[in-house]
Formats: structure tokens, sequence, C-alpha cells
């Protein structure tokens, strides 16, 4: 089988790595520490004439949302990853909010607001109720859409923010606000055929980027698979109220979603309520989940690409533990042009590349998540010990990294 990867993060490399053990793999257009492993391209249309790929498949979300899947469907290619229709649940809050409410799917009350007097006087109301609001911006905003102020002078100071000083551009145009859930969160990333899905091992990711969840929120820090306490009990009932009817919702609406699935959940007293969904693998979750499961990858998202009946999941075969490396001072302004120091990892690590850049000779730091240490092991305490002494072994200045993910 031969799968051309579009993207050039972290989730991308671990992609690349898990597919390359049953397929050939190209990377369009990937990073220079992508390419020490794999063929790298920028020129996607050209890789797709050369490589004849059997199967494309689409890492970040920025150009699903464009119309990326349909394109290369266009050109006869089997893709996994859904097409501009069903990336709408990423690209619109709004959309997505309308169709979990259509769906039945339980999640928190919300409404879109496209002036700002209506929104302020809205959260006036929900305040006076004792109820705590969370503001979102509508459009995709880089993970930098949802707001927590800790009280009201906050929520109309972020609602204020957004649509009059428009600080995430059109992006903030129309807000969402809606009432804050207080539970434990999870996600669970389904890979879907249209009709159907296969949901794999859960990944817990670590959101903030201090030691003890402290610190602004960032794309992720690390994560760990599996995540024990999410119960086969809460999978299957989050399967059963917040990914099949929406799949469903979305079949009635016309959107054959191949692809993947992500739902953010939040479980309230033991009942899961949708956060959010995504529609690509989490980055870094997928970086240990990559690592932990066994074989069959490859083939579950070929078949989903094609629409045709999938095989179970990929067993869980290890426990696998990621830790992000960042660039001092991320998620703010961070540096960049550091020259990366790495040695060759043992058996029971690796390292995904996900912000690297080259001087022809070396790898230098290039975004605020520079790679993440990924290792293995049989229980998460082994893998946990795996991945941090490959995390120790790497340096560059101003390297920064948690200290806790997994303990
Ligand atoms: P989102 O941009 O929707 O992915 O939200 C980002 C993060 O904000 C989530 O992962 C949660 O930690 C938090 N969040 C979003 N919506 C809510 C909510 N209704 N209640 C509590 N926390 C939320
Ligand atoms: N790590 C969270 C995400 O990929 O959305």
């Amino acid at each position: 089988m031969r799968i051309l990867v579009v993207g050039s993060g972290g989730r991308e490399h671990a992609l690349a790595w898990k597919l390359s053990q049953e397929a050939e793999v190209v990377v369009s257009r990937g990073n220079p520490g992508i390419a020490r492993e794999f063929e790298c391209e920028s020129d996607l249309d050209a890789l797709c004439e050369r490589f004849e790929p059997d199967l494309v498949v689409v890492g970040p979300e920025a150009p699903l949302i464009e119309g990326l899947a349909d394109r290369l469907r266009a050109k006869g290619l089997a893709v996994y990853g859904p097409g501009e229709d069903g990336a709408r649940h990423e690209g619109s809050k709004a959309f997505s909010k309308a169709l979990m409410a259509r769906a039945g799917v339980p999640t928190s009350v919300f409404r879109t607001f496209e002036d700002p007097s209506g929104a302020k006087r809205y959260a006036e109301e929900r305040y006076a109720e004792g109820k705590q609001l969370v503001v979102k911006a509508s459009g995709a905003a880089m993970g930098k859409g949802a707001i927590l102020p800790p009280d009201l002078a906050g929520v109309l100071e972020t609602i204020e923010d957004l649509m009059v000083r428009k600080t995430l551009g059109e992006a903030g145009a129309t807000v969402v606000l809606e009432e804050r859930l207080m539970g434990r969160e999870f996600s669970l990333m389904s890979v879907c055929n249209g009709p159907e899905f296969v949901s794999l091992p859960v990944a817990q990711d670590y959101k903030r980027v201090g030691d003890g969840d402290t610190g602004p929120n960032t794309g992720g820090m690390g994560s760990v698979c599996p995540a024990d306490w999410v119960t086969p009990e809460l999978i299957a009932r989050t399967e059963e109220r917040l990914v099949a009817p929406i799949l469903r919702a979305m079949r009635e609406a016309g959107i054959d979603y191949r692809g993947t699935l992500f739902t953010g959940a939040m479980a309230v007293d033991g009942e899961p309520y949708c956060i959010e969904y995504n529609v690509r693998f989490g980055d870094p979750e997928i970086q240990s989940i990559a690592a932990a499961i066994g074989d069959g990858f490859a083939e579950l998202l070929l078949r989903a690409a094609r629409g045709e009946p999938l095989p179970p999941a990929p067993k869980l075969e290890r426990c696998a533990v990621s830790v992000v490396l960042a660039s001092a001072g991320y998620p703010g302004e961070y540096r960049k042009g550091d020259l990366i120091s790495l040695p060759t990892p043992q058996e029971d690590a690796r390292y995904f590349f996900a912000g690297v850049g080259s001087d022809g000779v070396g790898l230098l730091t290039q975004g605020g998540r520079v790679l993440a240490a990924t290792g293995v092991g049989t229980s998460v305490a082994e893998a946990r010990t795996a991945a941090y002494r490959a995390a120790k072994e790497v340096s560059f200045e101003g390297l920064q990294y948690r200290k806790d993910i997994a303990l």
C-alpha cells in the first residue's frame, strides 16, 4: 500500500511512522525532522501524480476546512479526512452546536450572537441566575477560541474584545456563549467511513503549559495512552450519546463523513457531555496512541476512506507517554532558530518532530511545540520513565517541558 500523509507537524510524523509499518509512506509538506525518515515534498499535486497513492491521509484541520479532501477526491483519490461540509464542525462552532442540538447530543446550553449588546444582556441574565459562562469565537481560531473568564466582568470584557475590538479577527464576529460544565475532560477519536465508526483507545492530553495544570492553555504539552480513568462504560456511553447521533445527523444533512471524528467530552457525574467535535486526530494524543496500538491502522484508514466496512480498531499492545518539548516563551511569543542537540533514542523511545527547521546541517527550533519524546512500556510508569529519559537527552536554548505528564 502507498500512503501520502498531508501536514507538517508532530501528528503527521506520528501518523507517517505508524502507517509505515504497513505501507510505503511519503509526506507533503513535512518538516526537516520528518525528512530524516520520509521523503517530503511541498508540491502536493506533483507528489500525488508521481507517487500515485492508494490513500491520502490529511492530518491538520485547516486544509480540511478549506476543502482539500474534496479537491483530492475529485481527482479520484481515496482520502482519509472529511470534506469541507463535515469539517465545518471545526470551522464553525455555531454550525457544530446547531447540529448537536438537532442530533440530541448532550452539550451545555448555548446561544449564538452576532451583536455585542445582545450577548452582554444574555450574560448578565445568566450570571444573575448563578450560572457561569464560557465565551467562544465561532470561527476557527487555532485553539484560542474558547475563553473562560473568572467572572461576569471578565465575560463582558471578552465579548467586547472579540466582537468590537476584533482581537481574533473575523473568527470572533459571531460568538457562542455557553454554560460552563464542571467535570473531568477526555477525548475519544473515532475513525468514520460515513455511516459507521470504530473508536481508538483513549489518550489523555495535558493542555496547560505548567506543572499541576497551571498557566495558560496550549495545543497540548503531553499525552498518555491509555487513559485509565475513562472506563469502557464511559466510552460506550460516549459512543452511544455523542458519536453515533452526530454521524446520523450528518448523514441526514447529506454529509458523507470519512475521517476522524474527535469528540471532546466532559464527564459530569459520570455522564458524558460534548464540548466540541474536531475533525482530525489530536496532537499530541495521536503520538501516544500510535506508539501504543498494534497492527491494522493503515488498513482501517484505507477502508474508512473508501467507505467500506470497517475492521476492528487496532488493539492496545503497550502503554505510551509523550512529553512535548517546547520553546522558551510558548504559548506566548517564543524563541526560534536555536540548534537542537539530540541523541539516537533508545529502543523504547522515539522523537516526533513538530516545529523544527534546518540550517542544512542540524535541526533548529522553529515552532512553539518543537518535538515530542514518546516512550513505551508495559505499564504507564515504564512508558513515563522511557519518555522522560528521552526528553532529558535533548537540549536547545530555553527548552521547557512539563515534569508531571502521566504522573
Ligand atoms: P474548545 O475551543 O471548544 O475546544 O474549548 C477549549 C477548552 O475550553 C476545552 O478543552 C475545555 O477545557 C474548555 N471548555 C470549553 N467549553 C467548555 C464548557 N462548556 N465548560 C467547561 N469548559 C469548557
Ligand atoms: N491536543 C488537543 C487537540 O489536538 O485538539
